[in-house]
């Protein structure tokens, strides 16, 4: 359990970080899960009364990018600017809702990040020396000689660059003891506990003093008191944590006072030693309070390892959330990755957990039950009347789900907290098997009977909806809708989640409503959802054929070969091409169809030069609604492929008509 929860309990604050982002155009479900699991526990505390603070931001200074945006002929922010909109646009649609972002570009954060490396200076733990050795520029990271792995990148197995160059160092050796005696005595510093065990071992195989601050490219937060140096992009990186609060030695504020240290980090495990090392030094070294917690989850891996742009094996989490819905892929997220372990992504497997545990589980109780309550008590609240054995051991499940619910999310498990969800919706779906409400409804005298099974099935539909809030944010609001108490917040809460019955007034409305979750149909599939329906002489019980799977590639839904023939593919001979004023991407084809000559703007500027494109047979999409760009009217889009190294135009292998059709 956190230490805020211990010390604070009459001031109940908690913060949770993600880590800040590196501004890259492939950011993928692996990302995701970091945000997700983020948003979900602050969701979590804010149910239970606390005062959140969650900040999540993007890390933009560094070799890496200056030498991206000067590949692209565009200064760093104006590389940088697209791409943060675009994180922001992705945590909007997961529903990650942080209270503030941060960007390292902001004067925020710069003036926090030279105040205290200024201040470490002062204080004798920052000096001025001479770097020799290694460098990962993809990594952004310092390797000694013997740290490397056969000549490589420790972390990433990619080549180093050798470094020669005056730079200031922060000096770790000096508080190696210092930290392990901290990690002692703070056994919540570093979770999961074997996180903590690999980090003690690191810190007592030696730590070297770090290089803070380079001098052989720009793009970064310059050094106060020697401006040709730029500070590493890991020590700015890690001050966001305290820049977002306001941070400054000279003056104390109040987010900072209220926040800090009462922190828990979320980072995947490549970055638990910049957090659990380098970030508990330099707050050691500035005088400040180390974090109180780092949780260092695991891997969400694709077939081929961790998920990379140059392994081409990335996941579009926006691809997945338009197909599949975002509580959906929250939820697989949240589930698939055991605690502090890693995960594997395949297709398949998220599609049976949304067909096995949201449908057919959870999905089903829910519209079973307002189904019957529907058909056997006139779509309103019934009145309980005695109970039974079976419908203790529902409440006694509901007792012990509850407490490993909390435990879990206590310890950050979300899989087991899940898992622990589910322990209550296995048992109410048992509940209706065993207790067979259809049967009941037959006899007039087993009515009074049947009110309270039908009420302990809406009091558990009321209660797993309140607990999966925090995992799966949208639903609940179908579920109070249906239930007839979307006015009521108080019976939503955490705490009335805790009481089983005599919360719901009966005689209030319930109006069924379409199923929560719909089953994902294979084509080999469909039809068999009727069968599986009659299994069970349950007569309500609301499955539901959803959308396809996605294709084999795993990119973009399936779509039949007439949805593909609406698309108007045309070979095109390019008669003309001029560059568009003020838009460096932009170029101007006139392309000849064969029956008509059109119009096409293209964003491939930086990849062809005007010659190299005259006379060369594209391929458009004809049938496009026109667009403008900067002020020039496109009929029809080219085709292009693009990976790390540059972009690619579709053509035709032998001079075909212009005009003919590609299918
Ligand atoms: N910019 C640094 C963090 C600085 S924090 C002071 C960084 N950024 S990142 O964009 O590369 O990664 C952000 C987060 O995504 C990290 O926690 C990283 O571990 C996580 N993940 C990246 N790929 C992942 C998976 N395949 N699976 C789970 N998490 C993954 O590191």
């Amino acid at each position: 359990m956190l230490m805020t929860e211990k010390d604070d309990k009459a001031e109940k604050v908690f913060y949770v970080t993600t880590p800040i982002y590196y501004p890259s155009d492939n950011l993928h479900i692996g990302h995701a899960y970091t945000s997700v699991a983020a948003d979900c526990i602050a969701r979590y505390k804010r149910m239970r009364g606390y005062d959140v603070f969650f900040l999540t931001g993007s890390d933009e200074h560094g070799q890496k990018i200056e030498r991206k945006a000067r590949e692209q002929g565009i200064t760093p922010i104006a590389y940088v600017d697209p791409i943060v909109a675009n994180f922001k646009r992705l945590w909007q649609r997961l529903h990650v809702d942080y209270d503030d972002f941060i960007r390292t570009t902001e004067p925020r954060h710069q003036e926090c990040v030279q105040a205290i490396f200024k201040q470490i200076y002062e204080r004798g733990d920052i000096y001025k020396s001479k770097y020799q050795g290694w460098y990962c520029t993809p990594c952004e990271t310092f390797w000694m000689e013997r740290q490397l792995q056969d000549g490589n990148c420790r972390d990433c197995g990619r080549p180093v660059e050798f470094m020669e160059e005056e730079s200031y160092f922060l000096r770790l050796s000096k508080y190696q003891d210092q930290l392990l005696q901290y990690i002692e005595e703070h056994p919540d510093l570093i979770q999961p506990v074997s996180r903590r065990n690999e980090m003690v071992n690191f810190v007592k195989s030696g730590l070297e003093d770090l290089c803070v601050s380079r001098t052989t490219f720009n793009w970064g937060i310059p050094v106060t008191f020697d401006p040709k140096h730029v500070v590493y992009v890991w020590f700015d990186a890690l001050v966001n944590y305290i820049s977002a609060l306001n941070w400054r030695p000279e003056r104390t504020d109040p987010r900072f006072e209220r926040y800090w240290p009462h922190v828990v980090h979320f980072v995947g495990k490549d970055i638990v030693r910049f957090h659990t090392v380098i970030w508990p030094i330099i707050l050691m070294a500035a005088g400040l309070q180390p974090p109180q917690a780092v949780y260092g989850h695991g891997w969400l891996l694709l077939e081929g390892g961790k998920m990379s742009k140059s392994k081409g094996n990335v996941v579009d989490p926006l691809v997945l959330t338009d197909h599949y819905g975002v509580d959906a892929v929250r939820y697989y997220l949240l589930r698939e990755l055991p605690h502090g372990d890693d995960g594997h992504y395949t297709e398949e497997n998220l599609v049976e957990r949304i067909n096995t545990d949201l449908a057919n589980d959870l999905g089903n109780l829910i519209s079973r039950s307002f189904g019957m309550i529907d058909k056997y008590w006139d779509g309103t609240v019934p009145v309980p009347g005695y109970y039974s054995m079976v419908d203790d051991k529902l409440i006694r499940t509901h007792e012990e789900a509850r407490r490993n619910l909390e435990e879990s999310l206590d310890r950050y498990d979300f899989c087991g907290a899940l898992a622990a969800i589910w322990q209550l919706v296995r048992r109410a779906n048992q509940y209706v098997d065993e207790t067979e409400p259809w049967k009941l409804a037959r006899r007039e005298e087993m009515r009074e009977r049947l009110g309270t099974v039908l009420y302990n099935l809406l009091e558990a539909v009321r209660v797993l909806t309140v607990w999966c809030t925090p995992f799966m944010p949208i639903f609940p609001d179908r579920v109070w809708e249906q239930m007839g108490i979307a006015d009521r917040p108080d019976l939503r809460t955490w705490d009335s989640a805790a009481i089983w019955s005599g919360w719901l007034a009966p005689g209030s409305k319930i109006s069924r409503g379409p199923g929560i979750f719909p089953r994902i149909v294979d084509s080999e599939d469909e039809g068999k959802g009727a069968d599986q329906a009659k299994e069970k002489e349950d007569p309500v019980s609301g499955r539901q054929a959803g959308p396809k799977p996605l294709s084999k590639l795993g990119e973009k839904p399936e779509i039949t070969i007439d949805e593909f023939a609406r698309v108007d593919l045309r070979v095109a001979l390019v008669r003309q091409v001029e560059r568009i004023k003020g838009a460096d991407r932009l170029l101007k084809l006139e392309v000849d169809l064969g029956s008509e000559t059109r119009t096409v703007v293209a964003g491939i500027a930086q990849h062809y030069r005007v010659e190299d494109l005259l006379g060369k047979r594209v391929v458009i999409v004809a049938n496009l609604a026109p667009a403008k760009l900067r002020g020039v009217t496109s009929h029809g889009m080219i085709l292009a492929a693009v990976d790390e190294n540059g972009l690619g135009v579709l053509t035709v292998d032998r001079d075909l008509p212009p005009g003919t059709q590609a299918r």
